[in-house]
């Protein structure tokens, strides 16, 4: 094998786990406590442009009765949302937001996994019909070409009618000064990892994984669904109580849905 490209490979693998590490580190218990009040009332209302209803919104739709959180952070919109949650998975890389949502979503007894979604993912026996991933892909290191590997082993965990949600920040020309200075700013301590990120990208890969996927941009919040079943796509295409979900990547009147 050309040394050259193993040994480029073995550097990027590197270079990755070492800004995993480091975003990691700002998920710990003290930073912990201030993150609902900073994110929720503060930075993505008004510098992400995307309110925490409305988040919580698309949990109350999108949350099937076995439900998978990934990238848990603390909980907060599984415990604001009264979707009807029978069995919870929770998985995360950080110890410390894994104890702390399974202690404030206790009574649902949620099964913890402690799992990075870069690495195929291994020793989980079930599946879930519902998965979200909120705020959790700028943090992850690389462009959507390489970190989009992501949805693939995600995807495992998916009954075949699932659905896989999702929210991420990705920089736009529509964002305040305060937004972009602040996303830099995350960006330079190694918090975010979305300098590469596009939302074509992001497009892109959701269709290589999925047949059927909607994107909606908010300013800097990037909204996402993605699912195989043609039923679920036709639930949210149709679903009256929310516009959000009214259409599906390639699924809009007089288009055929995409094939991966
Ligand atoms: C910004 S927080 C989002 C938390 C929560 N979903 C929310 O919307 O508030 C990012 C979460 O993703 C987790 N995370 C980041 N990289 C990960 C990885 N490679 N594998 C698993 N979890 C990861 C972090 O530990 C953290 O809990």
């Amino acid at each position: 094998m050309n040394e050259s490209v193993t040994g480029s490979s073995d550097s990027n693998k590197d270079s990755s786990a070492n800004k995993t590490r480091t975003s990691q580190s700002y998920f710990n218990p003290f930073l912990l406590l201030f993150y609902d009040f900073m994110l929720y009332r503060f930075i993505s209302p008004y510098l992400w442009g995307c309110s925490s209803q409305l988040l919580v919104e698309r949990y109350n739709v999108l949350c099937r009765n076995k439900h998978l959180e990934t990238g848990v952070g603390t909980g907060y919109l599984l415990k604001k949302c009264n979707a009807p949650i029978e069995k919870l998975g929770l998985m995360d890389l950080s110890q410390a937001c894994l104890d702390k949502t399974a202690r404030r979503l206790s009574h649902l007894k949620p099964d913890v996994w402690r799992r990075n979604i870069l690495t195929p993912i291994e020793g989980i026996d079930q599946k879930y019909q519902s998965l979200s991933i909120n705020y959790v892909m700028h943090c992850v290191p690389g462009n959507y070409t390489s970190k989009g590997v992501a949805f693939k082993h995600l995807k495992t965990l998916l009954l075949d009618d699932g659905v896989l949600f999702g929210a991420s920040v990705i920089k736009t020309d529509q964002s305040n000064f305060i937004a972009k200075s602040f996303m830099a700013l995350l960006n330079t301590l190694g918090v975010f990892n979305n300098t590469k990120d596009t939302v074509d990208d992001l497009e892109a890969e959701l269709r290589r994984h999925f047949k059927y996927s909607h994107i909606e941009r908010r300013s800097a919040s990037v909204l996402f669904i993605a699912t195989d079943c043609e039923n679920q796509y036709k639930i949210h295409h149709t679903e009256p109580d929310s516009d959000h979900f009214s259409c599906f990547a390639g699924c809009d009147e007089g288009h055929e849905p995409h094939h991966s």
